[in-house]
């Protein structure tokens, strides 16, 4: 990947759309897709292959992956091996799972402990990489735990370096309810950073505090080079009581346009994606740029 290349990994369609009220179609999910690849957005995390009972709006994945448009590359997260099932009969090129950083936040989130989580991660990365998927490996509450509080560095490093050795390609390290500050974020970095070197490396940030944009600048100064973010910051966590929205896509983008950094995302187009998200989900949205960037289009 060239230095000045950032992947923006859009997550609206899963970690946004698994927290709302209303229930959105697969109709409407494919046109949501459609305006994201319209606007040029290179990767999408389309769907996940969970258990509809624990996520009533993820239960159309199996309809979703076959009908995606062509163009980016699309990921879907899944939880275990029958997820994994799930996501290769649908045709999904490549899966991540999520190993969260505390024995809480594992039980509340997939009922396992964090042994038995981080065992299930990686048969299920190893059952991918057989498949000959590309795999990536979210290591969650990297920073704060909703039930337990700050989380330990150390334990972080301790996961991020088992997902790595476990052979997931990317390892990203998710600030799950927004806890990060961007000092955490450059100390937490540094020692993945020369333990896995930034390639490997993505990361994964929440608005709740207003920080995420400040937390994605110190990922970019450290090099790395895949960040994800959902539009119009659309986002939370059913299993994280607090979680906010996800960084705003467009604020990320106006970030990496406005410090050298190519997207291959269309601002104009995508605050039109925006507007769809909006409509689907009947609330108003947008990062914090938002407002500034749509009187920008009028003017
Ligand atoms: N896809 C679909 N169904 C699944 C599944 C999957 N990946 N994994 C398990 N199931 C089904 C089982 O077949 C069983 O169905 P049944 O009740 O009809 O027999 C049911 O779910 C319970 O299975 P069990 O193995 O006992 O799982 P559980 O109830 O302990 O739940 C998870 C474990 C991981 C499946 C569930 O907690 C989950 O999907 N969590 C995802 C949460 C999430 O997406 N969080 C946000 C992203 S990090
Ligand atoms: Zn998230």
């Amino acid at each position: 990947m060239s230095g000045d290349f950032l992947l923006i990994n859009e997550v609206g369609p899963r970690d946004g759309l698994q927290n709302q009220r209303m229930a959105v179609g697969v109709d409407d999910k494919l046109r949501l897709i459609q305006a994201l690849v319209a606007a040029g957005v290179q990767a999408i995390e389309a769907t996940s292959f969970v258990s509809p009972k624990a996520v009533p709006q993820m239960a159309d994945a199996d309809a979703l992956f076959p009908r995606l448009p062509v163009g980016p590359r699309y990921s879907a997260l899944v939880p275990n091996e029958r997820g994994l099932a799930r996501a290769l009969a649908a045709g999904v090129p490549e899966i991540a799972v999520v190993l969260s950083a505390t024995e809480t936040m594992n039980q509340r989130n997939i009922r396992m402990s964090l042994a038995e989580a981080q065992a299930e991660c990686e048969r299920t990365l190893a059952a991918a990489r057989t498949a000959q998927l590309r795999t990536k490996a979210y290591v969650a509450v990297a920073f704060e735990c909703p039930y337990e509080g700050p989380v330990a560095a150390r334990q972080v490093h301790a996961l991020i370096d088992a997902m790595a050795s476990a052979g997931a390609d990317t390892v990203v390290i998710a600030d799950t309810i927004g806890a990060a500050a961007p000092k955490a974020v450059d100390t937490l970095l540094r020692e993945a950073l020369s333990s896995h070197g930034a390639e490997r490396l993505a990361a994964h940030f929440h608005d709740t505090r207003g920080m995420a944009l400040a937390n994605a600048w110190v990922c970019l100064e450290a090099g790395i080079r895949q960040l994800d973010s959902s539009l119009g910051g659309l986002g939370g966590c059913p299993f994280a009581p607090g979680a906010a929205g996800n960084l705003a896509t467009e604020d990320l983008l106006l970030l990496a346009s406005q410090s050298g950094l190519s997207t291959g995302i269309d601002l104009p187009a995508l605050l039109q994606a925006i507007e769809l998200a909006a409509e689907l989900t009947q609330q108003p949205l947008g990062g914090r740029s938002h407002r500034w960037l749509t009187r920008q289009r009028a003017v």
